[in-house]
């Protein structure tokens, strides 16, 4: 079903849910743009915004925050009491970086951001390198596979259980947990989805302690234990504090860079079928997050009654920034639905901006541009079998399948 759009009152009712708009939101963006790019989406109850210049601008606004509480009580905002049965998946959350702000995020982010900057994150590389050969090694000879699972999942995992120095046999777990977790951004919350991540809050939580208490016998040169370090020296982190840190690098680590391997992929090998692709260079990383982002929605809260981009806001309320609209604003990137690796500016959002700005996004790009050129050096004859499907997930733009042979 195409979005129902009335022009006068800027709603749109367009269900998340519709395979035709996760399959392809940018055409729904694309109608909803030319007339009304900040709407009031019916669906979520909340007004959204595609122009990139107001995404940009809000995601940088200081007047909204992705967290409230800390300004407001619960009863001031007229929400209901927190869940009980979601306790354990609260508990992880509430110190959890992406959902604090200022002083407490300032304070968490330099603590950890250090450990992502470039410099350290370039010294995976051929830690990376390795990994993604010897994948390529486990199906070339099949001549086809199935790249999500058999290529796209495991890189990021293993790359950022190296990086905090969780081991890798946690690698299955670590996933499980994890899906089970981002199940709660989704929209349409069941009471099952709800226990599911609940449980698997516990369960993470449980073991990152157990972990935490061997890091504490025994140091390595890992993120553990010089988080551990930061905890114990003048307690500038507790160890809630240091086990939500924890489950949000592992989880936010992998989730978001599974999907921007398969959609980078996915447009790599639709354009290799018009036209020969050389091996993706820096630029071309940069173009395929911009064309086919994995995270396509994110919220602020107003944290007073404010008026943004000429919405009126009262305190407490919450909008959606909708970075996949943004990339594909034609204002901002001529021709917005071409590959064009060799854009001169590519200004595009897909790590967001400010604040809370990607602190993966170093270790993201170097996963990406090995993961392409690797399987692209090794595998020239490559080609999709079948037209990918994205799965029935609008938040984690990604796909359910991608079946290509050799
Ligand atoms: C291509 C893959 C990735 C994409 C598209 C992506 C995208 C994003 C976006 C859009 C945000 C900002 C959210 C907001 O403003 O509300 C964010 C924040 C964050 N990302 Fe990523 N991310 C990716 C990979 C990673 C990786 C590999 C890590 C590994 C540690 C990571 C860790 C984080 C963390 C910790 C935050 C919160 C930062 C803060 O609140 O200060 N991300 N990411």
């Amino acid at each position: 079903m195409p979005p129902r759009i009335d022009a006068e009152s800027r709603r749109v009712s367009l269900d998340p849910r519709d395979p035709a708009f996760y399959g392809d939101p940018y055409a729904a963006y694309r109608e909803i743009s030319a007339t009304t790019p900040t709407f009031f989406w019916e669906e979520y109850g909340f007004w959204c915004f595609c122009r990139h210049a107001d995404v940009s601008t809000l995601l940088r606004d200081r007047r909204l925050g992705r967290q409230i509480l800390h300004v407001a009580s619960r009863e001031s905002l007229g929400w209901p009491a927190p869940k009980e049965h979601l306790e354990p998946f609260e508990a992880i959350e509430r110190y959890s970086l992406l959902e604090l702000e200022p002083p407490e995020h300032t304070r968490l982010r330099g603590l950890v951001g250090g450990a992502f900057v470039s410099r350290q994150v370039e010294r995976l590389a051929p830690r990376i390198e390795a990994l993604v050969n010897a994948l390529v090694d486990g199906f070339e000879a099949a001549g086809k596979a199935e790249l999500i699972s058999a290529f796209a999942t495991p890189i990021p995992v293993a790359a950022i259980a190296e990086l905090i120095g969780a081991p890798i046999e946690m690698a299955p777990r670590l996933l499980d947990w994890s899906h089970r977790m981002v199940a709660m951004y989704q929209f349409g919350v069941t009471r099952e989805v709800e226990d599911s991540a609940a449980s698997a809050a516990k369960e993470f939580g449980d073991s990152l302690r157990e972990l935490i208490s061997r890091r504490r016998r025994d140091p390595a040169d890992d993120l553990i234990s010089r988080l551990i370090e930061a905890e114990t020296e003048g307690g500038r982190l507790t160890e809630s504090e240091l086990v939500s840190t924890l489950v949000l690098l592992l989880n936010a680590g992998h989730e978001a860079t599974v999907h921007a391997i398969g959609n980078g992929l996915k447009a790599l090998l639709e354009a290799k079928d018009a036209r020969p692709v050389a091996s993706p260079d820096e630029a071309m990383v940069e173009e395929l997050l911009r064309f086919d982002s994995p995270l396509h929605l994110f919220t602020r809260y107003a944290l007073q009654d404010v008026e943004v981009c000429g919405v009126p806001l009262r305190k407490g309320e919450r909008i959606g920034l909708l970075l996949g609209a943004a990339n594909r604003d034609p204002r901002v990137f001529p021709e917005p639905d071409r590959l064009d690796p060799r854009r001169l500016r590519n200004p595009h959002l897909a790590f967001g901006a400010g604040i809370h700005f990607c602190v993966g996004a170093p270790l993201a790009r170097l996963e990406m541009g090995i993961a392409f050129d690797v399987l692209l050096r090794r595998l020239p004859k490559i080609r999709l079998t079948e037209t990918p499907r994205y799965r029935d997930s609008f938040h984690f733009h990604g796909l359910e399948t991608l079946r290509a042979a050799w």
